[in-house]
């Protein structure tokens, strides 16, 4: 086995965007942070130190981590939070998955500047179409405060949080926005060729609608799983999620900039940022009769969809099918041992005496899975199951069904105030569980993506309304299902998921708008060990950090 090291220094850099310029947290002083690349089956081995003064952790988004849970990173989940001067050793093994997928914090909105690419190459002398070139597109948001400001004064108040400046691609919000014409990614091409682009969206509160003017991409894989390839003009990405795009070039290309552009799918009530990020893609063989002409060219741009095409996205989300064949078999379960269904959604919840919600009646927003919004522990959900110190950390009294029936996409009930807990659900190894997300339309209703850590799961059936628990399942997709790690919940509607519970350890599920996990969409699974040996986790390792 291949070992490959990496170092991630957390550093403090300087960064100017849209003419101003704050202190950033960054790996290596980069932002976007470092690629990591690895080849299906190696292991990684990178020593995360912490030289700033947040707590930090890193967690590999998308990495299945097998049996090495104590490397997943969600803060208080999985690990205890790596203090400043301290470091931590991740140590994990990347198999079974291959293509794109990235790291990032998982502590607070950090986040919104530690990130990057994780690139699995497939196994030597795999069969895999060659690019010409390849080229990663990660999306991210950028806010011209201080991101823990922002959060911390949203919690604080109760009131919701700024919203960003910008949109990015790689960084760099692009010409649209004031003081940013420098800061514009660009992709040189050449003619009639092959590009893989790796497409991240990092953005910590939208969905995006992705094109690029004048050119067909075609859909190859998703979350570092291959699809069947299908051909659109526009993809919708949501935060987490990761896509393989290929994109062919003009033979022939016209004399022209095409542009580069995402923007927000927004399908909730609250306010957004309805602004664009862009880039130019460039020809690099003009044509002989324009060569002094080069600033001159015409500058086509791509038509995205409404903001609110819900439509768009439900349609989108149907083409995504597993290649389900004999070297890349689905292997979704065919029959079901637990059944579960939760609601995901906002509601409000009941602030302390000694805080100033904005509410009615000194109450905030909060958002719930099954009306409980996560309380987050004050030490590792994963170290107090290991060492069975569960008391007074967390129960595992998680509900399997929401405290009571309503009209979930109609009108909200009397009661919207949500439970708040630790609450767990605890699965025996190898159950093989399904369950419906349903969105719910107290606050109004909103595609919320969410992703499971350890697992990938194949979402079987999606609709919109209230799930019908007698016809809709037999509509489920067994055969070709997507398979993946995020998916967004359709906006006022449902979509439904199964998988194998078959990595022992704590697992973290959550909404992966940041904001609705800073506000308590999140539980967290813990999957039993099994009898055999290699069905155990193993111990944590000697430097994981203490709370
Ligand atoms: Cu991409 Cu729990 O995270």
């Amino acid at each position: 086995q291949l070992i490959r090291h990496y170092n991630f220094d957390i550093t403090l850099q300087k960064l100017t965007r849209l003419c101003q310029t704050k202190s950033i947290v960054t790996v290596n002083g980069q932002f976007p942070g470092p690629r990591i690349i690895a080849r299906e089956g190696d292991r990684l081995v990178i020593k995360v130190t912490n030289h700033v003064q947040n707590n930090i952790t890193i967690h590999w988004h998308g990495v299945r981590q097998m049996r090495s849970g104590w490397a997943d990173g969600p803060a208080y989940i999985t690990q205890c939070p790596i203090q400043s001067g301290q470091s931590y050793i991740y140590n994990f093994t990347v198999s079974g998955q291959r293509g794109t997928l990235w790291w990032h914090a998982h502590t607070s909105w950090l986040r919104a500047t530690l990130h990057g690419p994780i690139i699995i190459l497939p196994k030597k002398h795999a069969p895999y179409p060659q690019p010409f070139k390849e080229e990663t597109l990660i999306f991210g948001e950028w806010w011209k405060a201080d991101t823990e400001a922002v959060i911390n004064q949203a919690m604080k108040t109760g009131s919701a949080p700024n919203l960003s400046d910008a949109y990015t691609i790689n960084g760099l919000p692009g010409p649209l926005y004031n003081c940013s014409s420098t800061d514009t990614f660009k992709l040189n091409v050449e003619p009639g060729q092959t590009y893989l682009l790796r497409l991240i969206n990092a953005a910590l509160n939208n969905e995006l609608f992705f094109s690029i003017a004048n050119h067909t991409l075609s859909v190859v894989e998703t979350d570092a799983v291959y699809i069947k390839p299908f051909k659109t003009n526009v993809v919708l990405i949501t935060p987490g999620q990761t896509m393989n795009v290929l994109l062919k070039t003009n033979p022939n290309p016209p004399n022209a900039t095409f542009l580069i552009a995402a923007r927000p799918y927004a399908s909730g009530p609250a306010t957004f940022d309805n602004t664009t990020t862009a880039g130019f893609l460039h020809y690099k063989t003009p044509n002989p009769n324009n060569l002094n002409n080069n600033k001159k060219l015409p500058l086509l741009k791509p038509s995205l969809p409404n903001f609110n095409d819900t439509a768009f996205s439900m349609n989108f989300n149907q083409k995504i099918r597993s290649l389900a064949n004999s070297k890349f078999p689905a292997k979704v379960p065919k029959t079901v041992d637990k059944h579960l269904f939760f609601t995901v959604g906002l509601g409000i919840i009941q602030c302390s005496k000694n805080q100033k919600c904005q509410g009615p009646n000194n109450t905030r927003v909060a958002a719930s899975i099954n009306n409980v919004s996560f309380v987050q522990p004050n030490t590792a959900l994963l170290q107090a199951h290991f060492f069975n110190k569960s008391q007074g950390v967390y129960t595992t009294d998680f509900p399997t069904n929401p405290p009571f029936k309503f009209n979930y996409t109609g009108a909200p009930p009397n009661n919207i105030v949500v439970k708040t807990g630790t609450k767990v659900m605890i699965l025996p190894y190898n159950t093989s569980v399904e369950v419906v997300l349903q969105d719910t339309s107290i606050i109004g209703a909103e595609s919320h993506p969410l992703h499971l850590h350890g697992f990938n799961f194949f979402v079987v059936g999606q609709g919109f309304g209230n799930f019908d628990s007698k016809k809709d399942p037999l509509k489920f997709n067994v055969v070709d299902p997507a398979e993946r790690n995020t998916v967004g919940v359709p906006s006022g509607g449902w979509v439904a998921l199964r998988f194998l519970a078959d990595n022992p350890g704590v697992w973290f599920m959550h909404c992966h708008l940041e904001v609705h996990t800073s506000w308590g969409l999140k539980m967290a699974w813990i999957v039993q060990d099994g009898k055999a040996h290699h069905q155990k986790l193993p111990p944590p390792p000697s430097d994981l950090p203490k709370c």
